[in-house]
């Protein structure tokens, strides 16, 4: 069943986004050669305990850290470590937060440094298609019209692999709500969307196959043929006309631009739909 929420939740899981966009512009701030994921996690938990939240991953079906931090072939969900992060590394970073009782949960790829044209093409057409794919959620639309958008964009056009295994899903006092929103599926099919039904869209999307393998860790999924993967996420709640994004990457791209280690150059494009 989805939950929807009124107005005056929605301006609190507002909130609840923002901080995790806060807490990643902290991110991007630090974000170079040589750091670690382990020290970012640790950066991310003082940040959202500072700012009177839980981070909201921590523990959840026993997951152990604050962050998820996935590294070039990892997928989602990949622990932070004490390797140093290097020069051409794709470092996805995710969180989830419980602020006023309400979830944020968003990530974002940064890309360290140089890299090939083919990760730069990744890069732009998973962002692109995040985009896509929150066009769709307006009311009266089905959750396939956001599948659709995404796989559209990813899959036949560029032929990237896009993973069955995870989805998107509802998101309020609960991290994981009703509906599921997969980023593959049919126009017109699964549940229809209505105003004030809050969504995290997150389209994960690998440069080769779409086959996935989980860690004997139980968390870290990777690409079966070890090819990078990137993964954007937003908070959007539906509305009539135009979707509303409550996360916030404009604080998170504009320290991206700030820091030289990270490489923007690909997200021209992209920023514009934002
Ligand atoms: N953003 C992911 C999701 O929405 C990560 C949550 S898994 C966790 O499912 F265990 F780390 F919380
Ligand atoms: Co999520």
């Amino acid at each position: 069943m989805i939950l929807y929420k009124t107005d005056a939740e929605v301006e609190l899981m507002k909130q609840s986004a923002r901080l995790v966009s806060k807490t990643l512009t902290e991110v991007a701030k630090i974000l170079k050669p040589g750091i670690t994921t382990m020290q970012l996690d640790a950066l991310c938990y003082q940040f959202i305990r500072d700012h009177n939240a839980i981070p909201s991953f921590l523990n959840y079906r026993g997951y152990p850290y604050t962050i998820c931090a996935s590294v070039n072939d990892v997928v989602v969900h990949g622990f932070p470590n004490n390797s140093a992060i290097k020069e051409s590394d794709i470092v996805t970073i995710d969180m989830g937060v419980i602020l006023n009782g309400w979830h944020g949960d968003h990530a974002y790829t940064f890309l360290i440094g140089e890299a090939n044209d083919d990760v730069l093409q990744l890069l732009r057409v998973t962002k692109e298609s995040l985009y896509k794919g929150i066009e769709k959620a307006i009311a009266g639309n089905r959750v396939g019209d956001i599948a659709f958008a995404i796989q559209e964009h990813t899959e036949r056009k560029h032929h990237y692999g896009v993973v069955r295994e995870l989805v998107g899903h509802g998101l309020g006092r609960n991290l994981h709500e009703d509906p599921q929103v997969p980023n593959f599926g049919k126009r017109g099919n699964g549940p229809r969307l209505k105003e004030n039904a809050v969504v995290a869209i997150e389209p994960m999307i690998n440069m080769g196959t779409k086959d996935v393998y989980t860690d004997d860790d139980g968390w870290t999924v990777r690409t079966r043929d070890g090819k990078p993967s990137v993964h954007f996420e937003h908070d959007v709640c539906v509305k009539r006309n135009k979707a509303l994004i409550l996360s916030d990457y404009s604080i998170i791209e504009a320290a991206e631009k700030n820091n030289t280690n990270l490489n923007t150059s690909y997200t021209l494009k992209a920023a514009k739909l934002a």
